[in-house]
């Protein structure tokens, strides 16, 4: 792969991208600061790193038992999920997508959760379990602040999701309500979580070590075991014999205090700008799918603009936002070394006919500028998390696009990780096979236990 400083006018613009390890040590730094504000009962209020009790106390015992329905939204398609736990090793998923129209993602909430309601009532018609009650756990990948198991308050929305109504509001209750209006099934709503914990909880059924979850998708956030103790949000802190819990760190949101200005570029203050929630989600934007391809875009765009790459062909499509999706890169890094199969086929795809090998070989290190970044703040937030577990040896459930389909991802995660922990703590990376629905399963499991 070639380098970037072979193209002089691209190292120009990409060297602000290439973390040093001086500030990514600061990087750590910094976010231990904002999690201890997150979790501090005086400092919470003002803390942007939430760190939200999640009330999961226990990981998987496998004993969990029985059929659950599970609900994965976070994304522009949304899941509906049978989950039947039967053993220990044993978990049958039957699950069915549903595409959203990208206006209820914008539109009135009440319209959201009507449609939700609807796709779930279809499939439990379709499984003929539409006459059944049936538990179910509701993977809602959005900042919430978590009252109990069952209770769940939207603090706000992010990845593209603005609708109306919702903010403030218990998105359990929304949601029953919706399913009650139809009135044809009979659909009870025992636990609500999000993403990550889902990831690690189902990824500690498999391997017990497992202490910290991670999405790399469309967004990205984390979640790991925190002591009791130290949950100074959680009512019974103090005096709970239960000595663990899971915290949702919402890590996406880092930065919005300015604490990461020192390492942001003027293209992510240009993200950030073009986004629908300016001034939110600042390390997100950084790190995740959503953003990864548009940062390509501004900087390709640049470039063409200097007369340094694509001399003389013309793009309209290169022009439109958001038109150079984040799946491109991972296809681009995926090309054979000295081939540019994949990078030709996505130029076309973008109108860009006639690239020369230089001008691909210029695109293929702008993806791999961004993507190494990315996956350095990650590495970032990852160590600050075994760090404050003080974790020896630990596993990481990982899920998201970006984590699974980018061709190097993991390996980079592995060398920035190992270089920051100076051989202080060993860790696996493990990539969670249907996290979000087996969690929301065994989570609803442990709730309805609990509910008897
Ligand atoms: C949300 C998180 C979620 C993450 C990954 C972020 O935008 O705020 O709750 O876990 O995306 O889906």
């Amino acid at each position: 792969m070639a380098a970037i400083t072979q193209f002089p006018a691209a190292f120009e613009i990409c060297k602000p991208f290439m973390l040093t390890d001086q500030q990514m040590q600061e990087i750590v730094v910094r976010l231990n600061k904002e999690i201890n504000m997150g979790l501090g009962r005086d400092t919470h209020a003002r803390a942007v790193v939430k760190c939200y009790i999640t009330h999961v106390h226990d990981l998987p015992s496998g004993n969990e038992r029985g059929r659950f329905l599970a609900l994965d939204l976070g994304g522009t398609n949304f899941r509906v999920l049978l989950v039947t736990l039967s053993s220990d090793s044993d978990v049958d998923i039957l699950s069915k997508s549903y595409v959203m129209d990208k206006s209820l993602l914008v539109g009135p909430g009440r319209a959201l959760f009507d449609f939700i309601a609807e796709c779930l009532s279809n499939f439990c018609k379709e499984q003929n379990i539409d006459k059944e009650e049936m538990p179910l756990g509701f993977t809602f990948s959005f900042p919430v602040q978590q009252i109990g198991l069952d209770k769940g308050i939207l603090t706000s929305w992010t990845k593209g999701f603005k609708c109306e109504g919702v903010i403030g509001k218990n998105v359990v209750e929304l949601l029953q309500h919706a399913i009650e209006r139809r009135g044809d099934v009979k659909i009870k709503i025992v636990a609500i979580l999000n993403d990550t914990t889902g990831t690690l909880v189902s990824c500690a059924y498999k391997q017990r070590n497992c202490r910290i979850g991670l999405i790399v998708g469309t967004g990205s956030n984390a979640c790991y075991m925190e002591r009791t103790g130290n949950t100074e949000m959680y009512e019974g802190y103090q005096t709970s014999n239960k000595p663990n819990m899971i915290v949702n760190t919402e890590w996406g949101a880092f930065g919005d205090n300015g604490v990461l200005d020192f390492v942001r570029t003027s293209y992510d203050k240009r993200i950030d700008q073009e986004s629908i929630n300016p001034h939110k989600q600042t390390f997100e934007k950084c790190i995740s799918g959503m953003y990864m391809g548009e940062l390509v875009r501004l900087i390709i765009v640049d470039l063409m603009e200097q007369g340094a790459i694509f001399k003389n062909l013309k793009s309209q499509s290169i022009y439109e936002k958001w038109r150079f999706e984040t799946s491109f890169i991972s296809e681009i890094e995926s090309d054979e070394p000295g081939h540019h199969r994949n990078c030709a086929n996505i130029l076309d795809q973008l109108g860009i006919r006639g690239a020369t090998d230089n001008d691909m070989q210029c695109v293929q290190a702008i993806c791999e500028t961004i993507s190494t970044r990315s996956a350095k703040l990650v590495s970032c937030g990852l160590v600050c998390l075994i760090n404050k577990m003080n974790a020896k040896d630990c596993a990481i459930g990982i899920d998201g696009g970006v984590y699974r389909f980018h061709p190097k991802y993991h390996d980079l995660l592995v060398d920035n990780m190992t270089k920051l922990l100076r051989g202080s703590a060993k860790f696996e990376l493990l990539l969670s096979e249907d996290g979000s629905g087996r969690g929301a399963a065994l989570i609803a499991s442990v709730a309805a236990s609990r509910k008897k």
